[in-house]
């Protein structure tokens, strides 16, 4: 087993995560969903399953408005004996270049509602703090890029339907090769990483021929690395 601890760092990427982007909040789908939960427009995650319609609009449409996939795959992350033994960073780059950095033991709800509201609260106050004080979630504007240049991962290993053909156990074994080696997985619902992600990476890797979930991508790989980690 390594010896030191928060080896691994997993950052979903392009993340479908964003409030109402202003261009929409005068569309009559937004405005009735803001007043349906008394709130501004700008307060409330841009959602597809409410916002279709005014959706058509945006810019990169098919990559936004599905915060299911982050809350998905977050509860995958942050449920794994790798994260609760804290051996992983968990980050959430989103396609609008914030990222919000979890905290060591954050403990995400279950509910989706409850999701949400969490969410919009960060970014209303950008920081969510626990009853300690310590921080649980943090989001500050910031580019994948400027994300890996302060984590300073040893390796940045992408994952994609596009990639070069390898399993899970040969990206973990890879992975593990490293001090802090870091995994990217897209939090998009469809489409592929755009090239100003993808210039990050050092290896780009398919492990499936097939599309796969996010959330399942991470299983997989967490669990390949918590074997050879032996926990
Ligand atoms: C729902 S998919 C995005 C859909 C996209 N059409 C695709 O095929 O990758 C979300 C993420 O899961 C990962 N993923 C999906 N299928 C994969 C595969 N066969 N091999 C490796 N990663 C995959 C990628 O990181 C992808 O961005």
């Amino acid at each position: 087993m390594k010896a030191t601890k928060e080896l691994l760092v997993f950052i979903l990427a392009e993340s479908s995560l964003e409030l109402v982007p202003r261009e929409l909040w005068g569309h009559p789908s937004v405005a009735k969903h803001a007043s349906s939960k008394g709130k501004k427009a700008g307060e409330l995650l841009l959602d597809r399953s409410y916002h279709h319609s005014a959706m058509l609009r945006l810019k990169d449409n098919g990559k936004r408005g599905r915060p299911d996939i982050v809350h998905f795959s977050l509860l995958e992350a942050t449920s794994s004996p790798l994260y609760m033994g804290g051996w992983i960073d968990v980050y959430v780059h989103t396609i609008v270049d914030e990222a919000v950095h979890l905290g060591r033991s954050v403990r995400l709800p279950k509910s989706y509602f409850r999701f949400e509201g969490l969410i919009e609260k960060l970014f209303e106050e950008r920081k969510v703090l626990s009853p300690d004080g310590s921080t649980l979630l943090e989001i500050r504007s910031q580019s994948l890029k400027e994300l890996i240049s302060e984590i300073r991962p040893s390796i940045t290993i992408g994952l994609s339907r596009m990639g070069k053909r390898n399993d899970f156990g040969g990206v973990a074994k890879e992975l593990f090769m490293h001090e802090k080696p870091a995994f990217v997985v897209g939090g998009f619902p469809r489409g592929h990483f755009c090239m100003n992600t993808s210039l990050n990476f050092d290896e780009l890797y398919s492990c499936h021929e097939l599309p796969l979930e996010a959330h399942v991508v991470i299983a997989r790989i967490v669990y390949e690395f918590e074997k050879l980690l032996m926990i």
